[in-house]
Formats: structure tokens, C-alpha cells, sequence
């Protein structure tokens, strides 16, 4: 596996690749990578040529300085899994290296980063567009690989693609889970015991939720989920909403059904923040 830490080496890497007809496939990440992030890798890798990997903690998408603090480094363990996984080139650089000068990019995204996440983590999606910008524009891929796990930053990588006419296929990937249906993150090893077990529940949850959607209001699954999370004393839920997939507003009570819908979720247990979320009506 290739290893570039700057910008200018990866990309005359890339071009020459490119240039004997390799099809690129890539997957950003933050690093502290499980077997999510290697599920992205395999489709990756299944899909094209060459698979490139980044590893950067971006830090115009934290909007607490203690969470980029607390954020896992595991530089060398993520090395070894992505050369098991066949990854083909790993792009790990410095702040500086992405931030030779400070980033004023912002970007309207309309309603899109307004609501869950977006209200709960001001300026966030606008720091994981400008970082996935520069990203694409230095590794030019032909393909990139998402989880569905960050549905709502699925959307907003679309629409940046979209806002930017960026020459790039963006393929959403399925969420990989625990045996208990805990979907899978770099946060679930802050869990205690207790906190470990019930946030299970937020899994379970959401199928109930989606066992309900075509049969009853809206507002009832809302309330049935939230309560049925809420229930377990380790987990506290910040918000449910059910939304369409497209426009990430939310369903009206009576709403038409026939539409892609998604339940999305995030919890507290303790002080880590969990997210998932559940397509409905697919
Ligand atoms: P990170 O949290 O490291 O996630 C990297 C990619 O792995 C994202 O596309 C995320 O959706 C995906 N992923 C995480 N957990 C997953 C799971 N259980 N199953 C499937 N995919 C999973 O998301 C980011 O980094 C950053 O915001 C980034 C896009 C790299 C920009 O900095």
C-alpha cells in the first residue's frame, strides 16, 4: 500500500494511474477505522481499479474543541487494517497540509443543514463539504463511498457535488452493525457495560418504528420511539424525526407514504452521542 502525506504526491500518483486507464474509487474517513470504514473499502474495491484511502481528523467539522481532542488516533492499527482490506494508497495529511490558510468557504445548502444534526451542530456540514471539496479536488476519483450510517452527510455530499458540477459518482453504502444491532462506530468503545447493552435499543426502535409506519400517525411512531428509547435510564434521545430521504424535511402527520422516508435518530448515553438511522418504507 502507497502512503502520501501531502497533497502534490498523491495527486501525480493518482493522474498517472488515471492516465493508464485505472478506475479510482475513494473513501474518505477520519481515522480510528472499524469494520464500517472497511465495508466502504471492499465495495470500493469491488467496484474499480484502485482503492485510495484518507485518513484526516478534519477540525473545521468539530464545533466543540473537546471532541477533537477526544477524537481516536490509531494511525497505525487503521495502516494495518486498510492493507488487509487491499486498500491501494492511504492519504494522511497534516492540518497544515489541508489548511495552508484558514477556510472562509460557505455554502448554502438551503434546508438541508438546518435541520437534525445540522441544528444540533452548528457549521459542522459546512466543515465536511469544504474538507470532502478539497478531498475530491485533490484525488479526483471517479467514485466515492459513504455510509447510509451519516445519512444526513450523504445528502449533503450530493449536494455539494451538485452545487460544485464535481465530476464524481457518490455511492451510498449500508450500514454495518454489531450483532445487536448497534450500528457500528468509533464512539461505542466510550460506552460503559450499561450504556453498551441498552443502546441496542436504538436499533430495536427504529424497527418497531418502521413495523408501524404504514399503519399509524406519524406523531404516534414519533412518540413511540422516542419513549421507547427514553425508557432505558442509560439512554436520553436529543432527537426523532421522520423525513423524507430527498429533502431531510419531515413527513406531515398524514403524510404521503409513498415517498422515500427515513427515520433518523440520535441518542445520549452518558456523554457519547450516538446516531443511526432506518429507511422506512424500503
Ligand atoms: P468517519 O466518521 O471516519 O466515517 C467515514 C465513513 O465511514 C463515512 O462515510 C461514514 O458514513 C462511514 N461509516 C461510519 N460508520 C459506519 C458503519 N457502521 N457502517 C457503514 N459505514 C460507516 O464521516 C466522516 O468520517 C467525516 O465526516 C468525513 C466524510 C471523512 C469528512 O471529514
Amino acid at each position: 500500500m502507497k502512503r502520501f502525506q501531502t497533497r502534490a504526491l498523491i495527486s501525480e500518483w493518482v493522474r498517472h494511474q488515471k492516465a493508464t486507464g485505472k478506475m479510482i474509487g475513494f473513501v474518505p474517513t477520519m481515522g480510528a477505522l472499524h469494520e464500517g470504514h472497511i465495508s466502504l473499502v471492499e465495495q470500493a474495491k469491488q467496484e474499480n481499479n484502485l482503492v485510495v484511502c484518507s485518513i484526516f481528523v478534519n477540525p473545521i467539522q468539530f464545533n466543540k474543541p473537546e471532541d477533537l481532542k477526544k477524537y481516536p488516533r490509531t494511525l497505525d492499527a487503521d495502516l494495518e487494517k486498510l492493507g488487509k482490506a487491499g486498500c491501494d494508497a492511504v492519504f494522511f495529511p497534516t492540518e497544515k497540509e489541508m489548511y495552508p490558510e484558514p477556510e472562509t468557504t460557505v455554502y448554502d445548502f438551503g434546508m438541508l443543514d438546518k435541520v437534525m444534526e445540522g441544528r444540533y451542530r452548528e457549521g459542522h456540514f459546512n466543515g465536511v463539504a469544504v474538507v470532502v471539496k478539497k478531498l475530491f479536488d485533490t484525488i479526483q476519483p471517479h467514485r466515492a463511498y459513504f455510509g447510509e450510517k451519516d445519512f444526513q452527510q450523504l445528502q449533503i455530499i450530493k449536494a455539494m457535488v451538485r452545487i460544485e458540477s464535481m465530476d464524481v459518482e457518490i455511492i451510498s453504502c449500508p450500514t454495518v452493525r454489531e450483532s445487536d444491532g448497534l450500528a457500528m462506530s468509533s464512539r461505542n468503545i466510550r460506552l460503559t457495560e450499561d450504556q453498551r447493552r441498552d443502546a441496542a435499543l436504538i436499533h430495536t426502535a427504529l424497527k418497531m418504528g418502521k413495523e408501524r409506519f404504514q399503519t399509524h400517525n406519524i406523531n404516534d411512531i414519533r412518540q413511540f420511539v422516542i419513549n421507547y428509547v427514553n425508557a432505558s435510564p442509560h439512554l436520553e434521545v436529543e432527537y426523532f424525526e421522520i423525513v423524507r430521504a430527498d429533502t431531510l424535511m419531515p413527513v406531515a402527520p398524514e403524510g404521503d407514504k409513498d415517498e422515500k422516508v427515513v427515520g433518523c435518530i440520535a441518542v445520549y448515553a452518558g456523554k457519547v452521542r450516538l446516531i443511526d438511522n432506518m429507511a422506512f418504507n424500503s
